[in-house]
C-alpha cells in the first residue's frame, strides 16, 4: 500500500510546496475527525477531500487510526522532500566549477596509481543525508561521480543510516548497501580500480581499510578519497597507534588535494585523493601486518560491529 503512495513524484518545488500544503490541510482534517473516514473504493486507499481554492484532493493509504495516517503522510512527505533535496544537490554539484576541478584531481590520482578508470565505488561514513546538509551534498557528489564514471558497482555503508535513508539509497538512487558493519575492513574488488570515498571518517576507519588491503596488488587498485594523510601525519596530536597503517604507507602515497571550491566550506574540506605507489615497495614492507587494535577509549568515532542499536 505504501509502495503505491511512494510512486507519487513531485516535478517542481512549486508542486512540492502545494502538495505539502494539501497534506497539512489533510492532517488537520484528520485530527478533527471523530470517526475514521469512509473507504471510497476497493483499492486500499481512502479519498480525503477538502474544499480548497483549487479543489485539490489527496489520496491517503488506509490505516487503522488517525495517528497511523498522520505518520504515513509525514513519512511520505519526508521521503519526497529528501529525494528532491538530494537531486537538487546533485544538479548543483554537476554544474559547479568544484566538480570540474574534482574530476581533474581524480584523473591525476588515477594516472599516478596507473589505473585506467574506476570500476567500483565504495563509500563509508557518508552520514545521515536526510537530516544533515553536509552528508546530503556528499551524496549529491557521489551520485554525480557515479553518473560520470558509470562504475560496475557502488557499495555504501554507514551504521547510522535510517530505514528511510537505506530505502532511498536502494530504491531511488540505485545504490547497494553492505549488510554488516565491517568497520571498514573490506578488501577492494578483485579486478579493476576501486574508488573509496570516506569523507571525514575517523582515521581508525581509514586505517582499518588500509590493513584489509595490505598487499601491493590490493592497494595498487585502490584510489582513496578521504581526509588528507598529510594532515594526519603532520598533526603532532595524532596518536601513532590509531593510524599505524596510514603512517606506514604515507611515504609511498601520492596525495592530490580536492580543491575546496564548493560554496559550503565544510562539505569537502581537507579531502584528497590518495594513490599508492606499490610497485617500488620491497616485499618485506608488507609482511608484518597484525589486525589493528585500538585503546578502548580511542576508537575515534568508529562504530564497532555489534555496537549500534
Ligand atoms: C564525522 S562523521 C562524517 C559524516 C559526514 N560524512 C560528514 O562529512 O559530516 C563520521 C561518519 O563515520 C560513520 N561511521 C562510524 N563507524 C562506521 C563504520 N563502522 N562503518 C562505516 N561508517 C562508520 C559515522 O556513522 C559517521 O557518519
Amino acid at each position: 500500500m505504501l509502495e503505491n503512495v511512494s510512486k507519487t513524484k513531485f516535478r517542481s518545488g512549486e508542486q512540492l510546496r502545494s502538495q505539502v500544503e494539501v497534506v497539512h490541510s489533510s492532517l488537520k482534517l484528520l485530527g478533527k475527525r471523530k470517526n475514521p473516514p469512509m473507504n471510497n473504493g476497493d483499492d486500499g486507499f481512502t479519498l480525503v477531500t477538502r474544499k480548497t481554492r483549487s479543489q485539490k484532493k489527496v489520496r491517503l493509504p488506509l490505516a487503522s487510526n488517525s495517528s497511523d495516517k498522520k505518520n504515513l503522510v509525514i513519512a511520505e512527505v519526508s521521503r519526497d522532500l529528501a529525494i528532491k533535496q538530494v537531486q537538487k544537490s546533485r544538479s548543483e554539484i554537476e554544474a559547479s566549477e568544484f566538480f570540474k576541478q574534482a574530476l581533474c584531481s581524480l584523473q591525476e590520482g588515477l594516472e599516478s596509481s596507473k589505473n585506467g578508470s574506476v570500476k567500483h565505488f565504495l563509500c563509508y561514513g557518508l552520514g545521515c543525508f536526510s537530516s544533515c546538509p553536509i552528508a546530503r551534498h556528499q551524496l549529491g557528489f557521489l551520485l554525480a561521480l557515479k553518473g560520470h564514471l558509470a562504475p560496475l558497482s557502488v557499495l555504501l555503508y554507514d551504521p547510522l543510516f535510517t530505514p528511510l535513508e537505506r530505502s532511498l539509497l536502494i530504491d531511488e538512487f540505485g545504490l547497494s548497501l553492505i549488510g554488516t558493519n565491517e568497520e571498514g575492513k573490506r578488501p577492494v574488488a578483485k579486478e579493476g580500480c576501486t574508488l573509496v570515498f570516506a569523507p571525514h571518517c575517523p582515521k581508525q576507519l581509514t586505517n582499518n581499510l588500509l590493513w584489509a588491503n595490505w598487499h601491493p596488488e590490493l592497494l595498487g587498485r585502490c584510489l582513496l578519497l578521504a581526509n588528507s594523510f598529510n594532515s594526519v601525519a603532520n598533526n603532532p596530536a595524532s596518536q601513532p597507534e590509531t593510524a599505524e597503517y596510514l603512517l606506514r604507507i604515507h611515504e609511498h602515497t601520492c596525495e592530490v588535494g580536492l580543491k575546496n571550491s564548493f560554496r559550503l566550506y565544510d562539505v569537502f574540506n581537507d579531502l584528497a585523493f590518495h594513490s599508492f605507489d606499490t610497485e617500488k615497495i620491497s616485499q618485506d614492507f608488507w609482511i608484518n601486518h597484525p589486525e589493528p587494535i585500538y585503546p578502548e577509549d580511542d576508537t575515534g568515532q568508529v562504530i564497532r560491529n555489534g555496537q549500534q542499536s
